[in-house]
């Protein structure tokens, strides 16, 4: 692979032309989208094209591109996250069913939780989480679980880095996130009002595929609900995802 004069590879730049966008900033301008990556404006300009021609990249009639339906397409095709997220589905909808908050489906990747699900309710309270989007394992409740059965290498490099408060009552004291991970293990749950904002409270619990924590499945409730009824309910719905997994459907 062609390198440029700053030694980066053609991947790399390719990579550096999708990494523009996220789930806040899903449409840019091709000049927009060079300056962010700091590439010379006429390579950038020349990624941008192919990846349109290849149908990576969608351009609209006002010339802002977006990221195209062929790249979701490909991203999916055998996935093991189509896979979990098909898995869980079903038992999310009972959780929705019966307490009627959003319901989420994360899984560790690169250092935070990656929300792969979210169902909703017309009724439900406020809640960050949007699909492929992500949020800090120290601060909510899906990352928790997630932090909590990660592997201890991991588990130390996030407790050794500055723990950053998302609001006033996220854990950022790495002696006491140590002892609430401890006990998120051994009660098999995490209940974690105000972490992220001051008015929710999220509720997760782990998935296991053949004993491996392979994701969490969490609900958003107002901070007044009682979390005890969201607790049964995603236990309930964890067993019924892990026999899914474990069938091998
Ligand atoms: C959580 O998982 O703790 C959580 C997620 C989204 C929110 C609030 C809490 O909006």
């Amino acid at each position: 692979m062609a390198n440029s004069r700053s030694g980066d590879s053609m991947t790399e730049r390719i990579v550096r032309v999708l990494d523009t966008f996220t789930t806040e900033r899903t449409m840019q301008t091709a000049t927009e989208i060079a300056e962010r990556t700091g590439l010379p404006s006429s390579t950038a300009h020349r990624i941008v094209g192919d990846l349109v021609a290849a149908g990576l990249l969608e351009r609209d009639e006002e010339m802002r591109i977006r990221l195209g339906m062929r790249l979701w397409e490909l991203a999916l095709r055998g996935s093991s996250a189509l896979r979990l997220r098909q898995a869980a589905l079903p038992h999310m909808e009972q959780v929705q069913t019966v307490i009627r908050e959003h319901t989420q489906l994360a899984v560790l990747e690169h250092e935070e939780a990656l929300f792969l699900e979210r169902l909703s309710h017309p009724d439900a309270g406020a809640n960050i989480t949007r699909i492929a989007g992500r949020l800090p394992l120290h601060a909510s409740s899906s990352g928790l679980v997630l932090l909590a059965h990660a592997d201890p290498a991991l588990r130390e490099r996030v407790m050794s880095l500055p723990l950053r408060a998302v609001s006033q009552e996220t854990v950022t004291d790495a002696g006491v996130l140590r002892r609430l991970l401890t006990t998120i293990r051994r009660q098999g749950f995490v209940v974690a009002p105000g972490s992220i904002e001051r008015v929710s409270t999220g509720v997760a619990v782990p998935v296991r595929n053949r004993g491996e924590v392979v994701a969490a499945l969490s609900v958003v409730l107002p901070r007044e609900s009682a979390p005890a009824p969201a607790v049964d309910a995603l236990l309930a719905a964890a067993r019924g995802i892990e026999q899914e997994l474990g069938s091998g459907r």
